[in-house]
């Protein structure tokens, strides 16, 4: 018997527990910091130092921080589940956990590209400088999704969530689009949980179920209320 396909969608509150802020709650990431100013093309365009410095920053973060028992709980939903997780997040904290399958929709933190060509992707754990250049001969940056480019996942997204037999969101605040409108995506008739420390307003989602807890503790009961679901 095929198991049972679950697509979890996540966001930065997956990763709060973990020590990584959030964008959007009062501490969020932004605060200080313009989003203009560090994620667009335009802030590239301007000022590629300040750019780099608050990804090189980023990046040590994410270096010094652990999966919690969320990223592990959804990891281990795998023994019953075929499970797809579609994470916002530019942290690796969900393999480091254990998933495998992660598709990120916005870049990550521990890759770069050429600033010309997007094709052109390198790892990278350490910073990026100035004048790092890629085999095309363009400037270095971080293969990082910024706010008015395309997001070119979603067409990859779309479809795994249309397939979904179960539909999970996880810590975000669904103020961001096109991985916001993923939900309005997944069939009616499915049941869709959602997981998150103060639930954001959904309207017209049907067969919602609403955790408002913590993720490593909404988590836990959500694997409860999977159960019922095993095949
Ligand atoms: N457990 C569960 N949820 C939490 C926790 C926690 N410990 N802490 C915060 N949250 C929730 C908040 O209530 C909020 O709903 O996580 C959500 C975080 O929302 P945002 O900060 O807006 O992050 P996200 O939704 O991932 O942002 C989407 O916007 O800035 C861009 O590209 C960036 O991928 C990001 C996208």
């Amino acid at each position: 018997m095929q198991k049972k396909k679950v697509v979890v969608l996540t966001g930065a509150g997956i990763s709060a527990e973990s020590g990584l802020r959030t964008f959007r709650d009062s501490d969020g990431l932004w605060e200080g910091y313009e989003i203009e100013e560090v994620a667009t093309p335009r802030a590239w365009r301007k000022n590629p130092q300040l750019v780099l410095d608050f990804y090189n920053y980023r990046r040590r973060d994410v270096l010094n921080a652990q999966p919690n028992a969320a990223h592990i709980g959804l990891a281990e939903l795998e023994h019953d589940f075929d499970v797809t997780i579609i994470t916002q997040n530019i942290d690796d904290l969900h393999e480091r956990g254990g998933s495998t399958k992660v598709m990120h929709l916005h870049g990550e933190i521990f890759k770069m590209r050429s600033e010309e060509n997007e094709q052109l992707i390198y790892e990278i754990e350490d910073d990026i400088q100035l004048g790092d250049k890629a085999e095309d001969g363009a400037q270095l940056r971080p293969h990082i999704v910024w706010f008015e480019e395309a997001v070119p996942m979603i067409e990859v997204a779309v479809p795994i969530v249309q397939q979904a037999d179960i539909f999970v969101v996880v810590g975000t605040s669904l103020a961001v689009y096109p991985a916001a409108g993923l939900i309005t995506v997944a069939a009616n008739s499915i049941p869709k949980f959602i997981v998150d420390k103060k639930i954001p307003s959904t309207t017209s989602v049907y067969n919602l179920t609403a955790i408002e807890k913590p993720a490593t503790e909404g988590v836990k009961e959500l694997k409860e209320l999977l159960k019922p679901f095993v095949l």
